[in-house]
């Protein structure tokens, strides 16, 4: 089993915080988990090293969204490495994205690439399985607030639907009479 592979790093701020964010809709810690559980079992197929695929798996995508389709594989190379892992895992995180980002240069590359893929399906199934209970809408939800990247966001949107409500309640002297009542309100 992989558990022994990665235990030391499950318990890692970095890694633990992923299950506040958002991946493929559903909590990024779930993506990670899954792409884990893949690439050590297709290891052993390609000739790779388990524990390599394991521990590269576990952080292939931190800090995903500061980088863009292919460029995020660097990213969360360099996380790895500073993290402390051998040179072997950050050159399998760094081309997870093929074909989109650069081509794997080891087997475990070439693993992790796979297994993202799998991954990635199987998040997407997991979400439209959990449409019919309203529990993926719900999780989805929670976490466009624990996010702290779209918790951004969610709030600008809720404010420019709010203001665009208003607007056409209200209209635009009346939208300006509302502003100064808030205003004066809170003085
Ligand atoms: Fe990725
Ligand atoms: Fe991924």
């Amino acid at each position: 089993m992989y558990w022994e592979a990665i235990a030391d790093l499950l318990h890692h701020p970095r890694v633990v915080e992923t299950r506040h964010h958002m991946h493929h809709s559903v909590p990024k810690h779930d993506h990670l988990l899954r792409s884990v559980h893949f690439s050590y079992y297709l290891a052993p197929f390609f000739g790779a090293d388990q524990v390599t695929c394991a521990r590269a798996a576990l952080l292939h995508d931190l800090d995903s969204r500061y980088g863009t389709l292919t460029t995020h594989g660097a990213i969360a190379a360099r996380i790895a490495a500073e993290l402390g892992e051998p040179e072997a895992v950050s050159a399998a995180i760094i081309s997870h994205m093929y074909p989109f980002g650069p081509r794997p240069t080891t087997r475990e590359g070439w693993v992790l690439a796979v297994a993202d893929k799998l991954a990635s399906l199987a998040d997407l199934g997991a979400f439209v399985g959990g449409l019919l209970s309203g529990r993926s809408l719900r999780v989805r939800r929670q976490l466009c607030q624990s996010d702290p990247f779209y918790a951004a966001r969610y709030a600008r949107r809720r404010h420019r639907r709010l203001i665009s409500a208003l607007w056409r309640r209200l209209g635009r002297s009346g939208l300006t009479r509302q502003r100064i009542l808030s205003s004066e309100t809170s003085q």
